[in-house]
Formats: C-alpha cells, sequence, structure tokens
C-alpha cells in the first residue's frame, strides 16, 4: 500500500514576521517550501504529495510545485484554524490507494530524504512512528510563580519532530475517535495515543530543526548550504573516478 505525504504549510508564520510568509521565505534562492516537497518527491517510499496551504496562497504553490516539477503533487487543500485542522482537511482528500500517511511540517525544511525513508520503514514495522531526539537536557516543570513543582526524567524524555508516520486506517479511527478539540492535541501522534494506538519514537536528524523565528532562518540556510557543497562534492568525486576508470 502506497504512502501519501501531507504538508500543512498553512500557518499565519506569525513568530517569523516579515512580508513574505514563511512557505515562501528564500532560503539559499529557493522558497522555504520547495525543500520539502523536493525531498518527498525524490524519496521512492513516497507516492503522493498533499499540500495544505491558505486559499489566497494556492497560486503560488502551484507556480512552486510547477516550476520543481513536483510530479506526486496532488491539487492542494485549503488549510484549517489550527495545524491539526489543517492536517485532518489534508487526510480527508487522501487518495483512495493510500495505506499510509506521512505527515511533515513545511517548516521543518531541512528533511533529508534518508530520514523520510527510514520513517516509512520503521512504520510498516510498527503501524506508527514519529522522529524526535532523546532529550539532553534536564526538563523541569514549574507552576505560575515559576516555583518548579517536578524534575523529570531525561532518559524518558524525547522532543518530537515530523515527519510522522502511521497506517491510514489507525489515523482515521482516531481522528473519529478524537474526544476534545483538534487543536488542543500538540501533534499528530498524541491523536493516536489518546486513542488507545501504540506510537513508537524513533531517532530524527538534529539538522532537521522548524523554523520559528529569524534566527532559526539563519541556521536553516547554513545547513542547506553545507548540504549543497558535500553533495557538489560527491558529485565531482564521482565525475572524477569515473573518468579515471
Ligand atoms: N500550520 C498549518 N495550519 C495552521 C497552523 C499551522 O498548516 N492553521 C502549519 C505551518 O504552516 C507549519 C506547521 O504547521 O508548517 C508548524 O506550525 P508553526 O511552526 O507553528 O508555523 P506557523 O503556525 O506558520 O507559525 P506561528 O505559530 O509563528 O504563527
Ligand atoms: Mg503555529
Amino acid at each position: 500500500m502506497g504512502v501519501a505525504a501531507i504538508i500543512p504549510a498553512a500557518g499565519a508564520g506569525q513568530r517569523l514576521g516579515g512580508r513574505v510568509r514563511k512557505p515562501f521565505v528564500y532560503l539559499n534562492g529557493h522558497a522555504l517550501l520547495a525543500y520539502s516537497l523536493k525531498a518527498l518527491q525524490e524519496s521512492h517510499a513516497i507516492r503522493w504529495i498533499i499540500l495544505v496551504a491558505r486559499a489566497d496562497e494556492h497560486a503560488q504553490a502551484a507556480a512552486l510545485i510547477k516550476r520543481h516539477r513536483i510530479t506526486k503533487a496532488l491539487p492542494p487543500c485549503v488549510g484549517g484554524s489550527s495545524r491539526a485542522e489543517s492536517v485532518a482537511r489534508g487526510f480527508a482528500s487522501l487518495p483512495r490507494g493510500a495505506g499510509w500517511v506521512l505527515i511533515h511540517d513545511a517548516a521543518r525544511p531541512c528533511v533529508s530524504r534518508p530520514l523520510i525513508d527510514r520513517a516509512v520503514r520503521s512504520a510498516r514495522r510498527h503501524g506508527a512512528v514519529a522522529c524526535g531526539l532523546p532529550a539532553t537536557l534536564t526538563v523541569k516543570a514549574v507552576d505560575e510563580r515559576r516555583e518548579v513543582r517536578l524534575t523529570l526524567d531525561r532518559d524518558h524524555l524525547w522532543f518530537v519532530q515530523t515527519p510522522q508516520v502511521f497506517r491510514r486506517d489507525w489515523f482515521a479511527q482516531a481522528l473519529a475517535r478524537a474526544d476534545r478539540a483538534l487543536s488542543q492535541f500538540p501533534d499528530d501522534a498524541a491523536i493516536l495515543e489518546a486513542a488507545g494506538f501504540h506510537v513508537r519514537m524513533i531517532p530524527g536528524d538534529p539538522l532537521n530543526l522548524k523554523v520559528t523565528t529569524r534566527e532559526d532562518l539563519v541556521l536553516a540556510e547554513a545547513i542547506l548550504q553545507r548540504r549543497n557543497q558535500t553533495s557538489d562534492l560527491r558529485l565531482q568525486t564521482s565525475r572524477v573516478e569515473s573518468s579515471c576508470s
């Protein structure tokens, strides 16, 4: 059964600010959204891509899809008032043949094809997986006066990322069983957890950062630039090797 990827990209980008909306902010010469689209297009694990965007940004998104030859893209969906609503709208337009759903935030442009492939492989084994990073810092829970109420055991804490990949039927059942507004679930995996499904954490990528503020743009640009240089180097090396053989 094929995997359909949903890219929620319908946020307001309030914390980033600026004149250009977050999905279309330029990073090393390309729109931020283009990077996730390209990684999903290049992954053999993905068959369809459903972009969820604001209605007034569909024309801009369509131009991007055309320019980058994202042939797996289906017609985009209109986003909702919260991220989870946007995901649910994308999920409602999944093609019939999709047995799996991968959800990846447009706001994470540094996702790599190997990470996507690994997440899909693990999901096929476990049914539902979320990428993340084991906590490296101690986390304390505080009350409204900032007095510490609890120091959490780091060994059992993970910071969650996307992609997250689920069996389609599990996610459909979880959405149907959701006992509160979708906006109250902190991430997509939490909707499954609340419905009693088991979600497995798998190691994500420390470089798969989420662009939230202007500072994150600087970091994302550096990561993408470095990756470009590395792949240019690989290309040159393989050219030299093939000309020598
Ligand atoms: N998102 C969405 N629909 C919404 C809200 C968010 O599709 N109603 C998407 C964003 O476009 C983003 C991802 O969910 O790709 C993660 O959200 P976040 O990083 O919070 O981005 P924004 O909501 O755009 O930013 P902000 O919260 O600063 O307004
Ligand atoms: Mg937001």
